[in-house]
């Protein structure tokens, strides 16, 4: 690893985690993750913002070494997740003289997760800010992106604000800056998809006082920095967007090869019908790219065999994932094929309860599919595109 400058007296400390394959061993992480830790030295003081996972503590205090710091005046606590915080006590174990900088809120779920002592703690209020000499770090609470205490820093005078997890991706790359803004973007929206999405509904507000401040860097907790913070914020303002887009998810699971038979026909019905299709196998899929189709999706539609008298288990995971994330999605249903009897729709269905759709009917078959089976899935994609026209 390696201490990099982002402007003078600014640099970059975090680590890169090449290796990681799942983030909350749910997400898979195919470019892994990095856990960013910035130092701001003012003609002052000097503050560490944020630190990095524990496993990672040797690495972060050999960046700290490597970036000349002798002494650390204070450690600015944005987030109190263990990716963040986990090298906390070892950092205030190197530098004693160090306060944790943070709010009341975070103070506590430090307590909770790395049992640092209130004793540490210097509290700061929404809007505080902390002289360094030269150099001033002014808070910004905003809570629920993605936990009740995080907060933004900025730092004004060099025009940067480190935005926490809000804004991230997960990418280990050796790229300091995210001027790659293609690759950035694919990265950022299946961050955003699996991370940020539940909390849409807070996020129009952030962006608006972040476009406010007119600031020239935005540097998030995790992926590379964006010099070009328009960038980023009009992708989210376009994920955020209430109105969904003319497209369907389609996730199924067959076991013996009828709801599939389904599926295609329903996929290409909506391509026939003009309506874009995100066509997932969910056995096999990438949990990210479920969460990416349904950041713009208008229509879910889930297709299950019948197992056991309810839904096969991986149809089951989707819609409970799915219901966690809370798309904008308008429209769902279910599809599938049974042989006697259970109850697959209705469990499908009480498994999506958070998501605010209008329930088109179901196309549930006996067996292999039958002609008029496939008439049933043609008029539920004649449905689908209807009701997309009407948004
Ligand atoms: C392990 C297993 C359990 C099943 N349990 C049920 C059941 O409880 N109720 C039912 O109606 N059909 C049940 N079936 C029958 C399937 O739902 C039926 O064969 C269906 O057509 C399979 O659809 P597929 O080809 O998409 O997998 C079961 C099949 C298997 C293999
Ligand atoms: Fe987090
Ligand atoms: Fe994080």
């Amino acid at each position: 690893m390696a201490a990099r400058s982002l402007k003078p007296g600014v640099h970059a400390v975090g680590v890169l985690d090449w290796d990681k394959p799942l983030f909350d061993d749910l997400i898979p992480l195919p470019d892994g993750t990095s856990y960013n830790a910035y130092l701001i030295k003012g003609q002052d003081k000097v503050a560490l913002l944020d630190t990095v996972d524990h496993a990672f503590c040797d690495e972060l205090l050999a960046n700290l070494a490597a970036a000349g710091t002798s002494k650390l005046d204070y450690v600015v606590s944005q987030h109190a997740e263990q990716d963040h915080s986990g090298s906390l006590p070892a950092v205030l174990a190197r530098f004693p003289e160090a306060k944790v900088v943070t709010n009341q809120k975070c103070a506590e779920l430090l307590k909770l997760h790395v049992h640092l002592p209130a004793e540490a703690v210097t509290l700061i209020k929404d809007g505080d800010t902390l002289d360094l000499g030269g150099r001033t770090l002014q808070f910004i609470f905003a809570p629920w992106v993605h936990w009740p205490e995080t907060m933004f820093t900025h730092l004004r005078e060099d025009k940067i604000l480190f935005t926490c997890d809000f804004l991230g991706s997960h990418r280990a790359t050796s790229d300091l800056f995210a001027d790659d803004e293609a690759q950035a973007y694919l990265a950022a929206k299946r961050y955003y998809a699996e991370i940020m999405m539940p909390f849409r509904a807070r996020l129009a507000s952030y962006i608006q006082k972040i476009e406010s401040l007119g600031v020239d860097m935005i540097a998030p907790s995790h992926g590379p920095v964006y010099r070009r913070p328009q960038f980023i914020l009009d992708a989210h303002k376009d994920w955020i967007a209430d109105k969904p887009k003319n497209h369907a998810v389609v996730a199924y699971v067959s076991m013996h090869g009828s709801t599939k038979i389904m599926a295609d026909r329903l996929v290409d019905g909506l391509l026939d019908r003009g309506v874009g299709v995100t066509r997932i196998n969910l056995p096999t899929m990438d949990l990210g790219q479920m969460a990416m189709a349904l950041v713009d999706a208008a229509t879910v539609v889930i297709g299950s065999s019948t197992v056991l008298a309810g839904p096969h288990p991986a149809a089951a995971s989707a819609a409970y994932v799915a219901n966690m994330l809370r798309p904008k999605a308008r429209f769902a249903t279910v599809i599938g094929s049974w042989g006697w009897g259970g109850k697959t729709v209705e469990t499908l269905k009480g498994l999506l309860g958070n998501l605010k759709v209008e329930f088109l009917d179901p196309v549930e078959i006996k067996g292999l599919p039958t002609e008029p089976d496939l008439q049933a899935i043609d008029k539920l994609a004649a449905t689908i595109q209807e009701k997309h026209a009407g948004l």
